[in-house]
């Protein structure tokens, strides 16, 4: 397996059949192994830098019905809010004080939200903060809209492709959402010129180990700037809720693989690696990862947007986030810093 491993590194890929042998048969000692050389690689690119994203999650509202999403359209038990742009504006406003120079804008797929609504919260911000990236992540839109926003001046865009294999993408989702028109999505993205982040769910219900080399094939062929993986939780309100939680263990296995196939990545550490360990995050940047994204949302909509239960942070200021961060981060050896922290291949200034 050590081979293996150092071939992924030499080569940058594998074949379905290594990758799927690699997750299978993982043990302890290969996956020190596989972490030692992903630190090694990202020290190379971005040295001990950790860069921070500030999470804003502006409506919980969801036309979607994703079966393992807790703010999908059926779920009724879930209370709906909408932040205005003034809403969202005094979320940067905060955030910018805190050292953040990203900006995430998260929702739900709200109608809502019409494409000049949205270009005018972006270039908004842009013209209050020229030196700050803004993220979006607002799901499947058509090209033409992706390209007004990139317009108005957004940076990039996280889509997580959830699976790269079409018949477990329908087990996970209502028959009118498709893997292919996701994927179609992120080629898009692509296209256009956002720096692109894509990702998925680590043991998700049906999830084989093929499934998962097939994500690595997937991601390999797209080359995204930004992949994002978290563990599934179950969501009691939804489908899923008996369903079994994806491990701690092989999220941080694939983050080690996703960083020695994609050297300069931008990898998270996500949220939901910290809600299924205390220490989830710190050790995701110890497996490779090179990004954490604290929310920015204000505390009185937190609690609201529930995509899995027991979520962190939820009770917790922005400030206190951002401080419980910091330490954290500086515990792994790494350090937070203040920067717009672009992929490698985008100029940092
Ligand atoms: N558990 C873990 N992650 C989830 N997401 C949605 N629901 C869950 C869940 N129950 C992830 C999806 C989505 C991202 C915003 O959150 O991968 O793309
Ligand atoms: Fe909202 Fe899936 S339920 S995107």
């Amino acid at each position: 397996m050590k081979k293996l491993i150092e071939k992924l590194e030499k080569e940058k890929i594998l074949t379905k059949e290594e990758f799927a042998f690699l997750i299978e048969n993982r043990n302890e000692e290969i996956a020190e192994f596989l972490f030692e050389k992903a630190r090694k690689i990202r020290e190379t690119h971005y040295g001990k830098d950790v860069y921070i994203r500030g999470l804003i999650e502006f409506t919980n509202y969801c036309k979607n019905d994703c079966l393992y999403c807790g703010i999908r359209r059926s779920n009724k038990t879930c209370e709906r809010y909408r932040l205005t742009k003034e809403d969202i504006l005094l979320c940067c406003e905060e955030g910018y004080g805190l050292g953040f120079r990203t900006f995430v804008l998260q929702g739900g797929e709200d109608n809502h939200y019409s494409d000049d609504y949205m270009c005018e919260i972006i270039s908004e911000i842009k013209r209050k903060y020229p030196d700050c990236a803004i993220t979006l992540s607002i799901g499947e839109k058509s090209k033409e809209s992706y390209q007004k926003f990139f317009d108005a001046g957004a940076d990039r865009y996280l889509l997580r492709h959830e699976t790269a294999d079409f018949s477990h993408y329908a087990k996970l989702h209502p028959e009118n959402l498709s893997a292919e028109n996701r994927q179609r999505c992120l080629w898009d993205l692509k296209e256009i010129g956002y720096q692109v982040g894509t990702g998925f769910m680590v043991g998700s219900p049906y999830q084989t180990a093929e499934n998962l080399a097939e994500d690595m094939l997937f991601i390999h062929k797209l080359q995204p700037h930004m992949v994002g993986i978290g563990p599934f939780i179950p969501h009691h309100a939804t489908p899923f809720r008996d369903e079994k939680s994806g491990t701690l263990e092989l999220t941080l296995f694939m983050l080690g693989l996703l960083r020695l196939m994609l050297p300069t990545a931008l990898l998270p550490s996500t949220t939901a690696l910290g809600t299924i360990h205390p220490e989830g995050r710190e050790k995701g940047l110890l497996a490779g990862a090179n990004v954490v994204m604290p929310n920015l949302s204000p505390v009185t909509v937190r609690k609201k947007y529930l995509l899995y239960d027991n979520k962190i942070c939820t009770g917790d200021e922005s400030a206190q986030c951002r401080v419980c961060l910091e330490k954290r981060v500086a515990s792994t050896g790494y350090k937070i810093v203040v920067s717009a922290g672009h992929h490698l291949s985008f100029d940092n200034h």
